[in-house]
């Protein structure tokens, strides 16, 4: 689903994070080299990468966790996994951070101590790196998915209140799909050829984002492992979810759409 934290559709905190990688993993490699080489010069460049590294790490992170707070859907597969993977780059950072303090200057040899730290800091950034590629390309978190007829992203959050206006009848086509929060709950808008529907924006399998799906006929279908549910009623008609989805009932008056709550 659509990155919070994006320029145009496109997830910020991706576009930032081959910098600390490049930085920490080059600062362990010219420190490694410099004192191979006993040059001074070489892990003076990892002195000064490793300080990079750390400042870059950071500036990625803060787009990372608006969307670990805003896009990963909560209570998923997916939302653990971004805690796991948070965790590690944090945790990377940090050890980073604390070779930098016992090494004091970039000018200063690194030990095999400071290099310790960092070897095992790149383990943990791997690591991390690996549970976030699987965010990106296995649970699509940040893709603007444009399956066709599906329009635009849409989504939009709803203030609290007794029956809320949620939406106008003009502004979804058929098939098409809007991601609402309301009440701290995440609710999928939607237009079947026979009406409006809502239903809960969680899979019951692992938690998957139906408002990332797609939608035909009156079946949306989970991005990540293909579970399909009858959205007038929330039936399941396709594993591998065992259950069906909870639906919202909608009121119309004149353009407006309304939930009722
Ligand atoms: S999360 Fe697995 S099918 Fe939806």
């Amino acid at each position: 689903m659509r990155s919070t934290a994006s320029f145009k559709g496109h997830p910020i905190h991706v576009i930032l994070i081959p910098f600390p990688i490049a930085f920490l993993g080059g600062s362990v490699l010219f420190d490694l080299a410099g004192r191979l080489l006993e040059s001074p010069a070489l892990w003076t460049t990892g002195g000064h990468l490793v300080i990079a590294g750390i400042v870059m790490g950071l500036v990625a992170a803060v787009p990372g966790a608006i969307d670990y707070f805003t896009t990963v859907p909560p209570r998923s597969s997916a939302k653990e996994r971004a805690t796991k993977h948070a965790l590690a780059n944090l945790s990377a950072l940090i050890l980073f951070a604390i070779s930098w303090l016992i090494r004091g200057a970039p000018a200063e040899a690194p030990t095999i101590v400071t290099i310790g730290i960092g070897a095992v800091a790149l383990v943990l950034l791997a690591m991390g790196g690996w549970m976030g590629g699987t965010l990106a390309y296995r649970n699509q978190i940040g893709v603007d998915h444009r399956y066709a007829d599906a329009g635009k992203w849409n989504e939009e959050r709803i203030g609290d209140g007794p029956d809320p206006v949620v939406g106008r009848t003009s502004e979804l086509e058929v098939n098409q799909m809007k991601l609402l929060h309301l009440d701290g709950d995440r609710i999928v808008l939607a237009r079947t050829e026979e009406g409006f529907v809502a239903f809960d924006d969680r899979c019951p399998h692992r938690g998957g984002s139906l408002a990332g799906g797609s939608m035909i006929c009156g079946t949306v279908q989970c991005p990540w492992h293909g579970s399909q549910f009858d959205v007038r009623d929330g039936g399941m008609k396709a594993g591998p979810a065992e259950s069906g989805i909870r639906t919202h009932e909608l009121r119309v008056e004149g353009d407006e759409i309304r939930i009722v709550r």
